[in-house]
């Protein structure tokens, strides 16, 4: 751990310890819940990074301050929704930039390419005005966040934990998928947080995360942990769900098989598009 990225862990656990310390027993262990994720997170992007060759400090950076804001936000509100709540990124972007402490231990455009794949982490896509280093650490955090999260999530799935409503984010367990869910995964598209209505839609949008990921470390990964299998097994039986999760494992193989294709292809294609 370099001198940079200790100094910026003091900043943020002393940040983290004004909400872990409330005496109400949810709110400390859903931001546990948060502050264990945030470390893995840390850890996976790293192996991300490191494997391309980015700089491990900014991108263990990105890491650590990405989800700052899922403090403030359930203390606030009780719930990790943000749809119920607020924008959890654009909390976590302004809570780190109110603090100043980037501008202590980064120059500016490192600052900048931090704060941008903190904003945007969490959409549905990353917006086409940003630069293609900004890209790149964004893509490392977006795919460290969805391996975490899967593994936070199909580990609850075999084994709930009581506190469920910040995991699951109240959504009810129906036996069903809601259609326009499906078709959207079915089409190939990434299902939006607000269109889900119950769990199994967050199920579908989950095994939807393997044709978004950036990097062969993060696809091996998701690969390996047999994410689709085992969240298969959690969701109603059915050809079309069948035919999906297919679909989705050969894509992900053939990521595999193709890595060029799948994050160094689009990181040429932005810089050659960023020199028109
Ligand atoms: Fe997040």
């Amino acid at each position: 751990m370099n001198r940079r990225f200790q100094d910026l862990k003091i900043w943020f656990d002393e940040f983290c310890a004004k909400y872990t310390c409330s005496a109400d027993t949810d709110v400390v262990f859903n931001l546990g819940v948060k502050t264990s994720h945030t470390n893995r997170v840390v850890d996976l992007i790293t192996k991300i990074a490191d494997e391309l060759g980015a700089d491990i400090t900014i991108a263990t950076a990105c890491g650590l301050l990405h989800d700052a804001g899922r403090f403030p936000q359930f203390s606030e509100y009780r719930t990790f929704s943000d749809s119920r709540s607020v924008n959890h990124a654009k909390l976590s972007a302004l809570v780190v930039n109110e603090s100043g402490i980037l501008g202590e231990l980064f120059n500016k455009s490192e600052s900048e390419i931090i704060m941008l794949a903190i904003l945007n982490h969490n959409k549905i896509a990353v917006g086409s005005d940003i630069s293609a280093d900004a890209l790149l650490y964004t893509n490392m955090l977006r795919d460290a966040d969805k391996l975490d999260i899967l593994n936070i999530m199909v580990s609850h799935y075999e084994s709930p934990v009581d506190e469920k409503d910040g995991i699951e984010l109240g959504l009810p367990d129906l036996p069903i998928v809601t259609e326009s869910v499906m078709c959207t995964a079915e089409a190939g598209e990434a299902v939006s947080y607000a269109d889900m209505q119950c769990l199994n839609d967050f199920r579908i949008l989950q095994i939807g995360w393997a044709a978004d990921l950036n990097s062969p470390t993060a696809c091996r990964i998701f690969r390996d942990a047999r994410f689709v299998e085992r969240i298969r097994g959690f969701l109603p039986t059915g050809a079309r769900i069948d035919k999906l999760c297919e679909r989705v494992t050969t894509e992900l193989d053939r990521m595999i098989m193709n890595p060029a294709e799948v994050f160094l292809g689009n990181q040429l294609q932005e810089k050659n598009l960023s020199a028109d």
